[in-house]
């Protein structure tokens, strides 16, 4: 959607009354009260007056499923014509999650070693504090709507792999014997085509030889960076100053069947604090799990960081932390990139990578549409 018809759009759905500081919400006052979450359980909000924007990697903005709008207007527009923020973010990253050709999220997502699409996620809803993960998920295009169910149905945080399954079917979501694409599986084919097979003796070689045939994909063009790692991490505030957050993934391309990533771990893939602000991550989950990095940008801003030097710190601690001889390049840096896209309570956002190179912007949506922007990158020159 261009930018004029989204702003004509968004205006009629009361973005005219809800973006500003001074909006008309009826939390837009100081102090706590009582009201009901999305679900109907009470809980204490502590308002604070915030001009909406959601944030997000690069899925957000490019992916559509053919539709007028991307993850981030969706969102947005979702936010500021008053539904709970959770439930617009999650509308949102269900484009890409439904969208066959986005092949690192949900439907059409890159498949692991055995050619099986298994799908992470988390959601965290700011204002009632609570928060729900599927990992290893099977069948389900949408993991980030069964990540909220979790949430919203059980006492528990994260369920996984066959559990995970069963407690979608049994609330009605379709599970479908393979989420795989024409294009996912004829790409699988290609990484299991590159594969040498006699190198599979040892346990170390053969996990290197699947990430080097990913990597020469990944140079070759055949698959972008994105798509790889592929994720998308959305966070979001509306008018009352709620904060929410979800990332969804297929994780790693071709990974050992059972691997779980970052994403759907409550602190690495995704932090959410209602008096402070947000933070997710896209990129080598692994490096993220060792350093709960989301956790660390949020806490950063709690202690009065900007998001930038929040998410700046967090890639200095990914890199610090990084001491695996192959996990290093040349100059002795990390032989990866990760990124870190942050939001804070008054609406300020960063995205910021440890390198520029790959996927290499982040974006937002404004009461002005969609846009790109440069993710801040740690270090120079490329993993
Ligand atoms: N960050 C996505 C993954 O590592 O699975």
């Amino acid at each position: 959607m261009d930018r004029r018809n989204f702003v004509r759009t968004a205006a009629a759905a009361g973005l005219g009354a809800a973006t500003g500081a001074t909006a008309a919400h009826p939390a837009a006052h100081a102090g706590p009260h009582r009201v009901e979450s999305l679900d109907g359980a009470p809980y204490v909000r502590r308002s604070h007056a915030a001009r909406p924007i959601v944030v997000s990697d690069i899925t957000g903005y490019d992916a559509r499923n053919g539709g007028p709008m991307n993850a981030l207007e969706m969102a947005y527009s979702r936010i500021v014509a008053g539904d709970d923020v959770l439930d617009a973010l999650i509308a949102g990253v269900n484009i890409p999650e439904l969208d066959p050709e986005e092949t690192g999220v949900g439907f059409g997502g890159l498949p692991n070693g055995d050619g099986i699409v298994q799908l992470d996620a988390c959601c965290m809803h700011g204002p009632t504090r609570r928060a729900g993960g599927v990992a290893a998920l099977e069948g389900v295009r949408t993991p980030s709507r069964v990540a909220q169910a979790v949430m919203q149905h059980t006492d528990h945080h994260l369920l996984a792999g066959r559990g995970a399954q069963d407690f979608a079917r049994q609330l009605g979501f379709t599970i479908e014997a393979d989420l795989n694409t024409a294009e996912s599986r004829r790409l699988w084919l290609e990484w299991k085509r590159r594969l040498d097979s006699s190198r599979w003796l040892d346990p170390a070689e053969r996990a290197q030889a699947s990430l080097d045939a990913g990597l020469s994909m990944l140079r070759d063009g055949l698959i972008a960076e994105h798509s790889f790692w592929g994720t998308i991490s959305c966070n979001g505030i509306n008018a009352a100053g709620d904060i929410a957050g979800v990332t969804t993934t297929s994780g790693l391309a071709w990974k050992i069947p059972g691997r779980v990533g970052d994403s759907p771990i409550l602190g690495a893939g995704l932090y959410v604090d209602n008096d402070v602000g947000a933070a997710g991550s896209t990129g080598r989950g692994e490096a993220n799990l060792y350093n709960l990095t989301s956790f660390l940008i949020v806490e950063n801003m709690r202690r009065g960081m900007s998001p930038k030097d929040a998410a700046m710190d967090g890639l200095r601690r990914v890199r610090a932390n990084t001491v695996e001889r192959r996990l290093l390049n040349d100059r002795g840096e990390p032989a990866f990139n990760i990124r870190f896209f942050a939001l804070n309570k008054q609406g300020e956002v960063a995205g910021c990578s440890m390198y520029a190179t790959g996927e290499s912007q982040y974006a937002v949506c404004t009461a002005n549409g969609s846009e790109v922007r440069p993710l801040e990158p740690l270090l120079s020159g490329s993993d």
